[in-house]
This record gives structure tokens, sequence and C-alpha cells, in this order.
């Protein structure tokens, strides 16, 4: 469909990434027609690199949408991870502490490839290189989209706006000053990752706890590794050539009977590391999800599964409204969706702080401290359990009714 064919549609989407495209893809399946409006190409969409972990509940629901396929041939699960400080690994059995649950490791950039095809050949429109995207009247009963594309000018009326638009994103921006309360932590280190053309060098992952600082080894593929190493948090990757990162990596991985295994490095990148939540996650028309209103810090690999979790309820909220004119679910999206993205904020800060080398621990209290608490991690099933609860995920909720909203 060209850009000529609509000026109207119910659901207008900004942005192409997974909050937006499993909106997009449940909408569709309940008969809600939708535009989904993306400002890069889609060979950039299609190609970033990022999360790699999807909690039990996202695998499930993706299945059940029927873009699960490759996920299902290709995904890779795992019933554990290995924690390793002191030079010496420890498992935490997910499958023994949470009922036979997991995770699968499936690139985000292979759920993304995965849901574009899958609109695509709905035949709903996706439009990608879209530039200047601004949502207006979201306070009113007929917000819009405005937008260029393929260098025309165009407005797009909708009964609702769904801004999945990422941190960096627009939609948050047009709610008006004051409307929302930003809470933000901004964590004095960030990620450099790599991507490495070589097998795992262990069948799980490994969270590494180091006094070099933290190191991470995950993969995609029985080919294709992924590490991460604490950085500082506006690192010159220029000042890494790949032997520096391999000589980083050893030192910090080192343990007894085990070796990384080394490979041609293929993409190289820094993260920062920031916690952030806006609240509420809903104003008037305008209804925000995933990144464009909530960051966790990577290390709880929660950042895609929140933002799955938020656009399942928007949905389920959106197809009770058109259905039947019931507006509790859409009252209740941000209550519904907060106390989980809180959980989750709360998992992946605790990760997090356990795990990095703090900068300013002068006297190594704060080294001292994580130790205790990975100790009594590995020792303590209780304490076990309630960090594989948290890494599968836990279960996705239904929509708040209208007395649980404040
Ligand atoms: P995004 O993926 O950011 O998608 C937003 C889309 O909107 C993008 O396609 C963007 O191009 C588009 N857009 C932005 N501005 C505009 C505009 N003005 N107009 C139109 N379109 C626009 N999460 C996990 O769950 N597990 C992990 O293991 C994990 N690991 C991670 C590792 C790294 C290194 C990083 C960086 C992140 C990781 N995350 C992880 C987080 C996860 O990648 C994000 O939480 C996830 O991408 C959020 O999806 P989203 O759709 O909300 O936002
Ligand atoms: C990843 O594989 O990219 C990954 C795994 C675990 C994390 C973050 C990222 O906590």
């Amino acid at each position: 469909m060209s850009t000529k064919d609509f000026t109207h549609t119910q659901v207008g989407i900004v942005g192409a990434g997974p909050a937006g495209l499993v909106l997009g893809h449940l909408l569709h399946r309940q008969g809600i027609e939708s535009v989904i409006l993306e400002n890069r190409s889609r060979e950039y969409v299609e190609g970033r690199v990022r999360a790699g972990v999807l909690e039990q509940g996202t695998v499930d629901l993706l299945i059940e949408m029927g873009v699960g396929e490759r996920l299902q041939r290709e995904g890779l699960v795992h019933h554990g991870v290995e924690l390793r400080f002191g030079g010496v690994g420890h498992r935490i059995p997910f499958d023994e502490l949470t009922g036979g649950r997991g995770i699968t490791i499936y690139g985000q950039q292979e759920v993304v490839k995965d849901l574009i095809a899958a609109r695509i050949e709905s035949g709903a429109p996706l439009l990608f290189e879209v530039d200047d995207v601004r949502p207006t009247g979201i306070d009113t009963d007929s917000p819009a989209l405005g937008f260029r594309h393929g260098g025309e000018e165009r407005e797009l009326r909708c009964d609702v706006v769904a801004g999945c638009d990422g941190f960096h994103g627009v939609c948050r921006d047009a709610v008006p000053d004051g409307a929302l309360t930003l809470r933000e932590h901004v964590y004095p280190f960030g990620w450099l990752g790599i991507l490495a053309e070589v097998e795992p060098s262990s069948d799980e992952l490994i969270y590494c706890h180091h006094d070099r600082g933290f190191a991470l080894h995950s993969m995609r593929s029985p080919q294709i590794t992924r590490l991460y190493l604490q950085c500082e948090p506006d690192e010159d990757i220029e000042r890494w050539p790949d032997e520096r990162i391999w000589a980083e990596l050893h030192a910090r991985f080192e343990c007894k009977g085990w070796s990384l295994k080394e490979g041609p490095i293929v993409e190289k990148g820094v993260t920062p590391m920031r916690s952030f939540v806006a609240e509420p996650m809903q104003h008037g028309r305008l209804f925000l999800a995933g990144d464009a209103v909530h960051i966790v810090p990577a290390t709880g690999a929660k950042g895609l599964n929140l933002a799955v979790a938020d656009v399942r309820v928007l949905a389920d909220a959106l197809t009770r409204w058109f259905a039947a004119g019931d507006e509790s679910g859409l009252r209740g999206y941000s209550a519904t969706c907060l106390p989980r993205v809180w959980k989750a904020q709360h998992f992946a800060w605790w990760m997090t702080s356990m795990f990095h080398r703090m900068p300013d621990d002068r006297d190594g209290f704060m080294a001292r401290l994580q130790r205790a608490q990975l100790d009594y991690l590995c020792s303590s099933r209780a304490a076990a359990t309630s960090l594989a609860e948290n890494y599968v995920g836990l279960k996705h909720v239904v929509l708040a009714t209208e007395d649980q909203i404040v």
C-alpha cells in the first residue's frame, strides 16, 4: 500500500522495533487496522544487533501469534546460567528452581525479521524511512501523525497513537510538560559488546564478576558468540583494537579448566547503562510502550521482554475498546504494566549492582559486599530461586480492573 492510499487508521504506531511490530501483529489478528511508521530503513532495523535473551512468556506469545516457526527451529533453549566469581563457576539451574521454565537465545534482529516478514505478508502498512514524525492532538478524540515520506508531507488521522519509538523517539516528548513523572538512574559504566564468528565456549551464559570489571559470555547460534565487557560509559571504541578486547576477556573470564575461544570479530559497539521510567504510560489518546517509556540496564536481559509484555496488555485493551466500546482496559493500561516494569527495573538494577566494578570503590568495600551476595546466591536455594524466577520472567498479567487504577 502506498502512503497515498490512506489518511486514517485505527492505531497509528510509531516505531518498527519489537514493541511496534508485535503490537501491529496482535491488532491485525483481531481485525484492527494499524499503520506502522519507522524512520530507519528495513536493512538497518533488521541488522541492528541488540538483545538475545527471550523469556518463556515472550517465546510463548510469539508462537501463539504464528511468528515462532524459525524461533522454535533455531532458538537455543537454556535451562540454567553460570555465575562466575573468584575464578570459579557456579550454575543456577532454572528448570529445577522454577518448575521447568527456561529462556531462549534468539537475536532481537531475528525476531524483528520474522515480524516484518509476517507484517508484509499480511498486507498491512509498514512504512520505512519516514521523516519528521509529529504526533498531534493527543489530548483530543482525533489525534494524528504528521510525517514526510518519499519527499511528500502526509497526515495520518488515528483513533489512537501507540508510541513504540524507543528511548530517543518523539512520542514521549509529545506529552505536555508536567504530565509525566520521569525517574532515572545513570550508571557510571557501559558495555562494550562484540559478535565473534566462533562457537560459544560454554553451553550456557556466563555472568562474570571480576576485579577488572564485569564480563558476559552469550551467544547467537552454535557458530556465533556474543561477548560483553564493562567499560567507561563514554568509551571510545577506537581505543579497543581486537587484541585488547580478547586480552581483557581472557583476563576476566579466567577459570581453571576452561578457555575462551577466539574468532574474527564482526561487530563492535558501546552501550550506556541506564534505568528510566516515565509514569503514567499514557496521555490522552497516546499510549507509550517499550523503551519509549522505560529503559533497564542490560544486565537483567529484560528490555525486549518488557516491551512485548506492554504491547500484549495494550493490544488486549484496544481490542476491548474497538470491539465493545469498553474503555476500562485503556484506562487501566498504565496501572497494569507498571508493577511488572518496576519489578524488572529492580531485578536489572540488582544484577547490575552485584556484578559491576564500582568506579569509586577505593578500599574494595563494595566488592566485598558483591562477593558476599554472590556467595549467598550460590549457597542458598531460596536466593537462587529468586534470581531464577526473575530471570526466566514473571508471568504475564491480565488487565487491571477499574478499582485497581490509581
Ligand atoms: P526499539 O527496539 O528501540 O525500537 C524503536 C523503533 O522506533 C526503532 O526501530 C527506531 O528506529 C524507531 N524510531 C525511533 N524514533 C523514531 C521516530 N522519530 N519516528 C519513527 N520511528 C522511530 N533486552 C532483552 O530483553 N534481553 C536482552 O538480552 C537484551 N540485551 C540488550 C543488549 C544490548 C547491547 C542493548 C542495547 C539492549 C538490550 N536489550 C535487551 C534491550 C532491548 O534491545 C530493548 O529493550 C528493545 O529493543 C526495546 O524494543 P522497543 O521496540 O521498545 O524499542
Ligand atoms: C545478549 O545475548 O545479548 C545478552 C544476554 C544477556 C544479557 C544481555 C545481553 O543480560
